[in-house]
């Protein structure tokens, strides 16, 4: 591949929008990454959070994998690559790796007859039907959609939340566009490519609040229940305590029926692996805070003073309404997937959600990676 000098461009925000990051950075050779051009690449990832590189249809499982581990380089995966041999991924209606490369998961929509050694595969897009409270209607889905899960890539019990993750569109339904509906009261709408990955800024979230409310998260913290969600199956987010709850409408965070499931019928709980971390996490370049918080899987929230609010109904109340404004159109990017995009995203500065609504003869694959990382989010 002829490598050109490498350049970072800042994404040029499309009118009305607000957002101010994401960057592509163009004449890079993914296979063969320099020190010096990692520490320009790692630079701009703090600085613009979503990085865009085109053209990266032949990267190797093994590329992307190195890639992901560079900004983390003692990082293990998320227990997955040990156990989850080819046959089991084959197997697994939820989890597909790649067999050569099993840190590097398979996702996307549709039947697959051959892809990196797996053969004759079903790839299932997650669809708001089966998460939120409601849905919208069967006749409208081909028009409209909703953010299905806003989050950030943590198992959120035991292991530490991975530092990037990076995402290739393998394979992309071309032309078609939805209307996103925020369906919560407001009048907010988005016109979203079909399967855009919806991004926001941690950072910009916390600057939007008020006074109060950043002194509030700056001294507070939040604790996530044990067991929120099964680690193995960590790409799916699938959810052990909270798997029987359902989705606010705009993908933000849960009701509260009382569905979760009790101690009793989790895996036994170890309560030095139950996560309590800081709402706001500090840029490691720039030194910025982000709020970061998970808002599907918190449980409690422990205040300056040693006060725990552990009224569940209320800890998901206050963080919505921290959450909220950050999420408002004019702060979301909406990546419009082509095939070979490769991004890579600052996981511990931006909150992301899958968007859309397929049919099932509309082939989506993509590759994804994250790795548990080894520290703790920093905080103020
Ligand atoms: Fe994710």
């Amino acid at each position: 591949m002829a490598v050109l000098p490498l350049t970072v461009k800042p994404i040029q925000p499309p009118s009305g929008s607000k957002i101010d990051f994401g960057a592509q950075i163009d004449g890079i050779d993914l296979e063969n990454i320099s020190d010096e051009q990692f520490a320009t690449i790692r630079n701009a990832l703090y600085h613009h959070h979503v990085i865009v590189f085109k053209n990266q249809d032949s990267i190797s499982p093994k590329a992307q994998y190195e890639l992901t581990k560079r900004f983390d380089p003692a990082a293990d995966n998320y227990g997955h690559g040990k156990t989850i041999d080819a046959k089991r991924s084959i197997l697994h209606p939820d989890l597909k790796t790649v067999p050569h490369q099993p840190q590097v998961q398979i996702i996307g929509n549709g039947f697959i007859k051959s892809y990196e050694g797996l053969e004759n595969f079903q790839l299932r897009h997650p669809h708001h039907r089966t998460f939120h409270k409601d849905h919208i209607p069967d006749d409208k889905d081909y028009d409209f959609t909703r953010f299905y899960r806003w989050h950030i890539d943590a198992a959120l019990y035991d292991l530490n939340p991975p530092q990037v993750t990076t995402l290739l569109a393998v394979q992309v339904p071309k032309g078609r566009r939805q209307t996103l509906l925020y369906d919560d009261g407001s009048d907010e709408t988005m016109d979203v490519p079909l399967g855009t990955t919806a991004f926001v800024s941690g950072e910009r979230m916390f600057e939007l609040l008020s006074p109060a409310e950043q002194e509030f998260v700056r001294t507070s913290k939040i604790e996530y229940a044990p067991h929120p969600q099964d680690k193995k199956l960590i790409i799916r987010a699938s959810y052990i305590w909270m798997s029987p709850a359902h989705s606010r409408s705009t993908g933000l965070g849960l009701h509260t029926e009382n569905l979760e499931l009790p101690a009793s019928d989790l895996p036994p709980i170890d309560a030095s692996k139950i996560k309590i971390l800081p709402m706001l996490w500090k840029n490691p370049v720039t030194g910025k805070l982000a709020l970061q918080i998970h808002p599907s899987a918190i449980r409690r929230i422990h205040l300056a003073d040693g006060t725990v609010i552990d009224d569940l109904a209320r800890v998901r109340e206050i963080v919505y309404k921290l959450q909220r404004p950050g999420i408002s159109p004019p702060y979301v990017y909406a990546h419009d997937w082509e095939e070979g995009d490769l991004v890579l995203f600052n996981n511990r500065g931006v909150l992301h959600s899958v968007v859309g609504a397929f049919r099932p003869d509309e082939v989506r694959l993509f590759r994804q990676c994250n790795l548990a990382a080894v520290e703790e989010p920093v905080g103020p």
